[in-house]
């Protein structure tokens, strides 16, 4: 099944996908992780990105449709996937229906006061990219025992930028989506296994 995951910074995505990729046995593309990675590893794409990252401004369509037209041509990705934080734009949606044909578009929904919440509170591992959240207590990473840190664009000025990009650039994807029939808006607010069972419903899988 091949999938894309939309909703604003912080509802979610990253942390539900790791339960839905676990549950269909298919690949998570997260196009924030592959442009993180290249930004450690200083690739050229890197350093191209980061400065827009680093501002919570989205990287230029061309630069991430390439990225992701390249990812999922790979073998992996033959029996299905799901993107995470990809399309981000209508460009970006039309580049993707030019080379793939997606079965489904989960929404997820978050009220603004607790995105920003999710989003200054979220603490990530430095070792092996465990998210985690303040709220939980946890002073080391419970999977490795690595350093716990914040990433730069979860400081408070580009967290605000984030979200008036999200509104501007990624919500009419909704819309998008609706008008194709692919869209099933779950809400995202709900603890992180309601949520987890409120998508494999949307997507047909019993648990
Ligand atoms: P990206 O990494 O995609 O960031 P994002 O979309 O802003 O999403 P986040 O990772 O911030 O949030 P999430 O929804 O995954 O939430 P999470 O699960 O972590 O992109 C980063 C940047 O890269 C962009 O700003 C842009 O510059 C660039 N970029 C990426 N893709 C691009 C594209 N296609 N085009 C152009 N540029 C692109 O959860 C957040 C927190 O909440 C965590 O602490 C988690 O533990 C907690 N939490 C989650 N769910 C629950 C729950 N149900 N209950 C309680 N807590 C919860």
């Amino acid at each position: 099944m091949k999938i894309v995951f939309l909703g604003p910074p912080g509802a979610g995505k990253g942390t539900q996908a790791e339960h839905i990729i676990a549950k269909l046995s298919i690949p998570q593309i997260s196009t924030g992780e592959i442009l993180r990675r290249a930004i450690r590893e200083k690739t050229p794409t890197g350093l191209e990105a980061q400065s827009y990252i680093e501002k919570g401004a989205l990287v230029p369509d061309d630069v991430v449709v390439r990225i992701v037209r390249e990812r999922l041509a790979e073998a992996d990705c033959a029996g299905g996937y799901l993107l995470d934080g990809f399309p981000r734009t209508v460009p970006q949606a039309e580049a993707l229906d030019s080379f793939e044909t997606i079965d489904a578009v989960i929404n997820l929904e978050v009220p603004r006061e607790l995105l920003i919440h999710r989003l200054s509170g979220r603490r990530v591992c430095a070792a092996c990219g465990y998210t985690t959240h303040i709220d939980r207590g946890e002073d080391k990473c419970v999977k490795c025992g690595g350093e716990l840190t914040q990433r730069k664009d979860d400081a408070p000025e580009s967290v605000e930028n984030r979200l008036v990009v999200y509104e501007q650039q990624t919500k009419p994807l909704i819309e998008y989506y609706a008008r194709k029939g692919l869209l099933t808006n779950v809400d995202g607010a709900k603890p992180l296994q309601e949520v987890t069972k409120a998508i494999l419903a949307a997507l047909g899988c019993n648990e």
